[in-house]
């Protein structure tokens, strides 16, 4: 069985989903696991769904709105980041600048790319940081730390408050520390270990962890390769999360050896989360843990599919990813029997950028359409975008498929 840690709770039973591990560790290949280096998932309870920066996928990231929306997708815990503000207020935002997400260059058109923690709170608060995502979320705003608190008060959600770019922030671990020792929700929550503080950046995570030694932490990064790296983490660490797309599976016991729990981040398809069950890690990050949670419990993740797919994407071009007419492009299939419309359909990657289907695109049972982010001639299987960036991340990223309403059809994963 996997160890128990302070903080993870085995309280999610495995379900009958679970079956197929080889072939299903076969078609996530960015997990890089083989059949041999597959453990038993008999063996070990289903992973905790981490919903990332609230539910990150399906609304606006770290708002209020995106943990509402976490609470109910049954996510055991929930991934925030913190920052401080120019005048030392903490407030959850993920990116350095406000450009991605914020009416920023609205507002403050001279500031836009200036660093978001070069803003005060009141400033701050003047961002609308729900548009970015849809008209629906407008006037969401950039949350207050304690904001995270509420959302979750009363249920059992672990809230995981990551340290993000913490030399940007001068001072946060002593704010963070503050907040959650006077605060009455955060009281409530950490007298019941739902709370704990993960970063990248080892000096940030230690110097917290001094001031607050009762909350757990976890480190973030690449495995490393030497015992001693990973024996000096387990002297404050309860844990360690790392990109599932650098994961040598043979790390995981590695890594539990040292008394650490084993973390994954951000699978965004049924097939990538559904390989790392078959792994035993202890908990799985995801932008979508509605889907995720539904994947593990062993309903269908995406009932609202209608048998559009994405059947390939290639980031990766020989040349220049937007050189006119063969450069970067999602492959959506039609696999039901009858005709369907993709006029308005959206591609989403793991940032919400976002590719559209020109309108009176019809994709014929069994045919394909081929999306592309640069500049082309439109032809009756081809569309282009025609933006001026790129979109299709060549390391690896994730496409959603969304109707114009934002049903979401299908996830995924490269
Ligand atoms: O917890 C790990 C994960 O959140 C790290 O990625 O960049 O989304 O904060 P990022
Ligand atoms: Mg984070």
């Amino acid at each position: 069985m996997r160890r128990a840690t302070t903080y993870i709770r085995t309280k999610v039973v495995r379900g009958a989903v679970i079956g197929s591990a080889t072939a299903l560790v076969a078609v996530a290949a960015p997990l890089g696991a083989t059949a041999n280096a597959t453990a038993d998932p008999t063996d070990c309870a289903a992973p905790e769904i981490v919903a990332h920066r609230g539910s990150g996928g399906t609304s606006p990231e770290n708002t209020v709105a995106s943990f509402r929306d976490a609470r109910t997708s049954r996510a055991t815990v929930v991934e925030t980041d913190v920052q401080l503000s120019a005048d030392g207020v903490p407030f959850l935002f993920h990116d350095g600048t406000g450009s991605r997400t914020t009416d920023v260059a609205e507002v403050f058109p001279e500031r836009a790319g200036d660093p978001i923690t070069s803003f005060t709170w009141a400033e701050l608060r003047q961002l609308d940081a729900g548009s970015y995502f849809s008209p629906r979320y407008e006037g969401e705003r950039i949350p207050h730390l304690n904001e995270a608190a509420r959302p979750f008060a009363g249920s059992d959600v672990t809230v995981n408050i990551e340290l993000k770019s913490p030399e940007n922030s001068p001072g946060v671990e002593a704010v963070l520390a503050q907040e959650l020792a006077t605060n009455r929700t955060w009281q409530r929550l950490i007298a019941q270990d739902q709370v704990v503080v993960s970063s990248f950046d080892e000096a940030s995570l230690t110097t917290f962890h001094e001031l607050a030694p009762d909350i757990p932490v976890l480190q973030v990064g690449t495995i490393p390769e030497d015992e001693e790296t990973l024996e000096r983490w387990a002297g404050f660490a309860d844990g360690v999360v790392t990109n599932y797309r650098t994961l040598d599976p043979a790390d995981i016991e590695r890594v539990r050896a040292h008394g650490l729990s084993f973390s994954v981040y951000t699978l965004n398809s049924p097939e990538a989360v559904q390989a790392a069950a078959d792994l035993c890690v202890d908990q799985v990050i995801s932008d979508f843990p509605t889907q995720m949670t539904r994947l593990l419990r062993g309903h269908d993740p995406l009932p609202m599919a209608n048998g559009i797919e994405v059947l390939d994407v290639v980031a990766d071009v020989p040349g220049d990813d937007l050189q006119p007419e063969t450069g970067e492009h999602v492959v959506l299939t039609n696999t039901s029997g009858r005709a369907i419309d993709v006029g308005g359909y959206l591609l989403q990657d793991a940032v919400v950028n976002r590719l559209t289907v020109g309108e009176g695109y019809v994709i014929p049972p069994g045919g394909e359409l081929r999306v592309y982010t640069g500049p082309g001639t439109n032809t009756a299987d081809r569309y282009y975008n025609d933006l001026g960036r790129n979109v299709l991340n060549n390391d690896g990223d994730s496409v959603a498929v969304l109707t114009p309403q934002l049903r979401l059809l299908d996830l995924y994963a490269y």
